[in-house]
C-alpha cells in the first residue's frame, strides 16, 4: 500500500524546552554561522515542526525589547518545503509574538531571497529599511541566490494594529 502524504494539519508546533535538541542542521539552512545561530537559538524561543516524532521545521523568535521581538532563523526540512510549512510557521510566530504583548515583529533576509521575501511579505511583512553590504562585510565567502549576489540585509515589519 503506498504511504499517505502527510498533510500540514498533522504537524504539531511545539517549543522546544531543551535546548540541547536544538536542530542545529534545520537551522543552518537558514543561516550559515553556526557562532551566530547557538548565540540567538540559546537566547530566543525555539520551535520545533514536528511529525511523527520527526523534526521538519524551526523557527527562533526573540523579543529584543518591551515593544519588539524578531524571527531570527526560520528553516523547512528539504523534502517539505515549498508545501506551506514555512508560511504555517511564520504565522505561528506572530501569534506567539502578539501573546509576548510586542507591538511589532521584524524579520531580515539577503536581497536576494526572493522566496523568502515573497514569503515574509504575503504573511503581512512590509519592507522597512536595509543594511547596506551586511553579507559582505559579515560573511567569508560571496554568497549568490538565484543568480543575484546576496549583498545586503532587506529588514521587514510586521505590525500589530
Ligand atoms: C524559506 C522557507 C522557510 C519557506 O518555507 P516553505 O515551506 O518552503 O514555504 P511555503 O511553502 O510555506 O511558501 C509560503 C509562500 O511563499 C511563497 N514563495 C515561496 N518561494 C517563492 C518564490 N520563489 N517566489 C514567489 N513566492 C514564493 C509560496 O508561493 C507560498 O505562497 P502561497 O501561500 O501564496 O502559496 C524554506 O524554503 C526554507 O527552509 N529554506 C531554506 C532556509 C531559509 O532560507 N530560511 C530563511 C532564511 S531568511
Amino acid at each position: 500500500m503506498m504511504k499517505k502524504e502527510q498533510s500540514n494539519s498533522e504537524i504539531d508546533i511545539v517549543l522546544l524546552n531543551n535546548k540541547e535538541q536544538l536542530p542545529l542542521e534545520l537551522l543552518l539552512l537558514a543561516d550559515p554561522s553556526e557562532e551566530q545561530v547557538m548565540s540567538y537559538a540559546l537566547k530566543g524561543e525555539c520551535y520545533v515542526a514536528v511529525v511523527s516524532g520527526e523534526v521538519v521545521g524551526v523557527y527562533v523568535l526573540l523579543q529584543k525589547d518591551e515593544h519588539t521581538a524578531e524571527i531570527m532563523n526560520v528553516a523547512v526540512a528539504e523534502p517539505r518545503q515549498g508545501k506551506g510549512l514555512g508560511k504555517k510557521l511564520i504565522l505561528h510566530a506572530l501569534e506567539v509574538a502578539k501573546s509576548l504583548g510586542v507591538k511589532k515583529v521584524e524579520i531580515g533576509t539577503g536581497n536576494s531571497s526572493i522566496g523568502q521575501l515573497a514569503l515574509y511579505e504575503k504573511c503581512g511583512f512590509q519592507k522597512t529599511s536595509m543594511i547596506e553590504n551586511y553579507f559582505i562585510d559579515n560573511y567569508p565567502e560571496p554568497i549568490f541566490e538565484n543568480g543575484i549576489q546576496c549583498r545586503d540585509m532587506v529588514r521587514l515589519t510586521f505590525v500589530f494594529y
